[in-house]
């Protein structure tokens, strides 16, 4: 392969693990593109090893590949610029389907995740291939999501979602769905900035489509995001410490698994900033 690294395919349709690879602020340009141009390619890249990296190394590797962005609303974590911390005993578990952020209108093309506490068992991380939903839509189905335009926001009602929720997770929750309100509109098919490719553009954020009302958007939404998390259109990755996982937030949806009960897990994102979403139309 390009620059010395090699690129192995871990699922059919998505995700790749990249070798040979030590990830830092000073990899060659060469390099950084090869990393680049793969991330377009399987939207999903798994790098082993990357045990050297520590909060600040994660930062400048992430500024070396794009500019890196804080979360809006959830305190960053202490010590760093950009860095979001997930960790399961504080409410840190993202298990229900998402792109990252949506619910702004220049949210972030790329996340940076690093494992730095995985459970002997479970907590493994899904992603789906949100072009490949889009690819896979029936003709009559593309055409109405070609016209169609959906709500994100970060403010739901958290209660009718899920029942048992943990003081820690209710307090997590606010600060990422509650402190302060975004409500934007996106197109829900986006053509991809770099590779020009459709894409639907749906998640947890979603909260109706517009000129729908809500009983309806939920119905279309079930319809539509079924082809998103189809698990032909999956890849799915068992965590170990040191793992650093790069995805293209533009064309993907992700899931973390939530099945290690009381073991602990956590892991470090830096996004990277995005642009404003670009339907069929312009
Ligand atoms: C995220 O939603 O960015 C985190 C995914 C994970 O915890 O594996």
């Amino acid at each position: 392969a390009d620059q010395g690294i090699e690129v192995v395919r871990v699922a059919g349709k998505i995700g790749a693990e990249v070798r040979g690879i030590r990830l830092s602020a000073d990899l060659e340009p060469a390099k950084l593109e090869a990393i680049r141009q793969e991330l377009l390619r399987h939207k999903v890249l798994f790098f082993r090893g990357q045990n050297h990296l520590d909060d600040a190394g994660q930062e400048a590797f992430a500024k070396a590949f794009g500019e890196p962005v804080a979360h809006p609303t959830v305190p960053i974590k202490e010590g760093t610029s950009y860095v979001l911390e997930l960790d399961s005993q504080h409410g840190g578990r993202a298990n229900s389907w998402h792109t990252d952020v949506t619910f702004v209108a220049a949210y972030p093309q790329a996340s940076i995740l690093r494992g730095v506490v995985i459970p002997e068992a479970g907590g493994d991380t899904v992603w789906a291939n949100a072009a490949a939903a889009y690819d896979d839509l029936p003709p009559h189905l593309k055409e109405l999501a070609d016209k169609l335009w959906a709500i994100h926001t970060n403010d739901y009602d958290y209660a009718a979602r899920k029942t048992a929720a943990t003081s820690e997770e209710i307090k997590r929750h606010k600060e990422v769905f509650a402190s302060t309100v975004y409500e934007t509109e996106h197109p829900v098919v986006r053509v991809h900035p770099e590779t020009g490719e459709r894409s639907l553009l749906l998640g947890h954020f979603v909260k109706r489509f517009v000129d729908l009302p809500s009983s309806d958007s939920a119905h279309l939404f079930a319809v539509l995001q079924s082809y998103v998390t189809r698990q032909e259109n999956t890849v799915r990755w068992r965590w170990a410490e040191g793992d650093v996982v790069i995805w293209d937030n533009r064309a993907t949806q992700h899931y973390a698994v939530n099945d290690y009960g009381d073991r602990h897990r956590v892991v470090r994102r830096v996004t990277i900033d995005g642009d404003v979403p670009v339907g069929v139309d312009g």
